[in-house]
């Protein structure tokens, strides 16, 4: 399995809840090392460039509303496998369904309000990191 990077994003209900260091534990335990991290606001507009493959299904609005109510920590985490470890330690969308340990049983709210974000795939998490990066902010 190769080194790969993937674009993690924090979301408003965990910031809001001051959760940032205890997710970011969860990365480094499982062994993904944060490579860039930033604390933004996005616009509603923004996030919805941001989930722009989601524009027709009915929670878009909701999603992007979510997305701009607070502060996110947007941040590239890099590892061997990275990205399908990244979808291991967040679980399912749906808390509910997320398996015992993983952030979003421990911390997401709903099934919107979920916590964390991660890419799905190499081509996604290349794009998803320079939406939010430059080549000069990655620093390994
Ligand atoms: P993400 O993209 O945020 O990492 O989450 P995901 O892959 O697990 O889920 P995805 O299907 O890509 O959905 C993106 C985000 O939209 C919100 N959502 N709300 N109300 C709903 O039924 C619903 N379904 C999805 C969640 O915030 C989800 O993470
Ligand atoms: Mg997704």
């Amino acid at each position: 399995m190769a080194t790969e990077r993937t674009l993690s994003i924090i979301k408003p209900d965990a910031t809001k809840r001051n959760l940032t260091g205890k997710i970011n534990a969860k990365f480094e335990d499982a062994g993904l090392r944060i490579v860039a991290q930033k604390r933004i606001q996005l616009t509603q507009d923004q996030a919805g460039q941001f989930y722009a493959v989601h524009k027709e299904r009915p929670f878009f609005g909701e999603l992007t509303e979510f997305m701009a109510s607070g502060p996110v920590v947007v941040q590239v985490l890099e590892g061997e496998g990275a990205i399908a470890k990244n979808r291991e330690v967040m679980g399912a969308t749906n808390p509910a369904d997320a398996a015992p340990g993983t952030i979003r049983a421990e911390f997401a709210e709903s099934v919107g309000e979920n916590s964390v974000h991660g890419s799905d795939a190499p081509e996604t998490a290349k794009e998803e990191i320079s939406f939010f990066f430059s080549g000069l902010e990655l620093v390994g």
